[in-house]
C-alpha cells in the first residue's frame, strides 16, 4: 500500500514522507516543487528515494490533481495533505493567491478524494485556529482567527468536517504549532525565524521587526511528523481534531540565548518589541498523548537547537 502526500517536500511533509518509507511503505509526492528536488537539500529522503515517487503539480490545478490520485488510486491508503502557504509577513502580502492555495487547494483535495473514493485525509491544519485564546488551548477552544491565514486553516478545517458528516469520509485534523528544525534553512525563512534560529547556520547581525515578547510551543519537526504519522495510522479516532505540538512554551529571548550558548558567539540577533504573530500558547497535547500515544522527543528546547545544529552544519558543508 502506498500513501500520498501533498506538500511531501516542504518541510513537515518531507519528514512525513520519511518517517512512512523508513517503514516500507511507498509515498506519492505531490508537490510543484517535485522537479527540482535535488536542488532542495532534502538530504535525508536521498535514504529513501526508491520509495518515492514525485507528482509535480500545482494543488490549483484540479484536473491535473484528479488524474495523478486517479492513477494512484488502487494502491492508495489515504492521503495526507500538506500544501499550504505558512502563516508569516508573506502571507499577506498576496492574500488572494494564498487564501485560493489554502482554500481551494484543501477543496482540491477533499473533492476528488470523495469522486475516487479515498476515504482516509489527514489534514494539516495549525494551532492557528485558536487565535489569541490563552493556554493551555484544548481542542474544544472555540475557533477564532487573528489573521487570514488562520481563517484558511479554520475553513479547511470545517470543510473536512462537513465532508466527512456528509459523505461518510474520515478527514482527521492535525493542529500543528511553531515547527523549526532539520530540513529548512534559517536563510530561506522570515526574519524572526531567522533571528531565533539563524546563527545555527552561521547568519549573523539579524534585526527582526518583532517578536522578543513571545513565548510559543516550537516543536522539532521529527514530533510533528511523528505526531501526524500516529493519527494516520490509527485505526478508529473518536475525535477528529488534535494538537501536535511539544506542549511546552519557550521564551522567544530564551532560544536567541540557547543558540549563542550553543555556537559559542554572540550573532548579534536583535528581535523588536512585541509578539511575532497573534497567538496564544502552550497547546494542550493530552489528547494526542492519550488517544495517539504520541511523545515529544525534543521537549527540552535544548536538545532540539544541538540537533538542528548539527544538521545545519552539515548541509553547510554539503552546499
Ligand atoms: N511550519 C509551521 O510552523 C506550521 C505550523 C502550523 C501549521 N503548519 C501547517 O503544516 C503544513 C506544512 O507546513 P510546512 O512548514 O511544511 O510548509 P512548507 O512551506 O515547508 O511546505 C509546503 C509545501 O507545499 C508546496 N506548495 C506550495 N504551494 C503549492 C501549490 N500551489 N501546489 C502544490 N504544492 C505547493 C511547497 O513547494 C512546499 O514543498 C501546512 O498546512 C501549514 O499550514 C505549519
Amino acid at each position: 500500500m502506498s500513501v500520498l502526500i501533498t506538500g511531501g517536500l516542504g518541510h513537515v511533509g518531507s519528514w512525513v514522507a520519511y518517517l512512512l518509507a523508513k517503514q516500507g511503505k511507498q509515498v506519492v509526492i505531490c508537490d510543484t516543487a517535485a522537479n527540482r528536488f535535488d536542488s532542495l537539500g532534502l538530504d535525508y529522503l536521498e535514504e529513501v528515494r526508491d520509495l518515492l515517487t514525485l507528482e509535480s503539480v500545482d494543488i490549483l490545478d484540479y484536473h491535473n490533481i484528479f488524474e495523478i490520485f486517479l492513477r494512484h488510486r488502487d494502491e492508495l491508503e489515504g492521503v495526507i495533505h500538506g500544501v499550504s502557504v505558512i502563516a508569516g509577513p508573506y502571507f499577506q502580502e498576496h492574500p488572494f493567491k494564498h487564501l485560493s492555495i489554502n482554500t481551494m487547494g484543501t477543496l482540491n483535495v477533499y473533492e476528488t478524494c470523495r469522486i475516487l473514493g479515498i476515504n482516509k485525509v489527514v489534514n494539516m491544519s495549525s494551532g492557528a485556529v485558536y487565535g489569541d485564546a490563552p493556554g493551555p488551548q484544548h481542542e474544544d477552544t472555540p475557533y477564532k482567527a487573528t489573521d487570514l491565514y488562520g481563517a484558511s486553516k479554520i475553513s479547511g478545517e470545517l470543510y473536512g468536517l462537513q465532508y466527512s458528516d456528509t459523505f461518510g469520509m474520515d478527514i482527521r485534523n492535525a493542529r500543528l504549532f511553531f515547527v523549526y528544525g532539520p530540513g529548512k534553512r534559517p536563510s530561506h525563512m522570515h526574519k524572526v525565524y531567522q533571528g531565533l534560529f539563524g546563527p545555527l547556520e552561521g547568519l549573523t547581525d539579524i534585526q527582526a521587526p518583532n517578536g522578543s515578547e513571545q513565548s510559543m510551543d516550537w516543536t522539532h519537526v521529527l514530533d510533528t511528523a511523528t505526531g501526524i504519522v500516529k493519527l494516520f495510522e490509527k485505526p478508529q479516532v473518536t475525535n477528529r481534531n488534535f494538537n501536535i505540538s511539544s506542549g511546552v512554551p519557550v521564551d522567544h529571548l530564551r532560544i536567541v540565548d540557547e543558540v549563542a550558548d550553543i555556537t559559542g558567539k554572540n550573532s548579534n540577533v536583535q528581535l523588536g518589541p512585541g509578539p511575532f504573530v497573534v497567538r496564544g500558547a502552550p497547546l494542550d497535547i493530552s489528547r494526542a498523548r492519550e488517544e495517539l500515544g504520541f511523545e515529544p522527543r525534543f521537549t527540552n528546547i535544548r536538545d532540539g537547537l544541538l540537533d538542528y545544529w548539527q544538521w545545519l552544519q552539515n548541509a553547510n558543508r554539503l552546499q
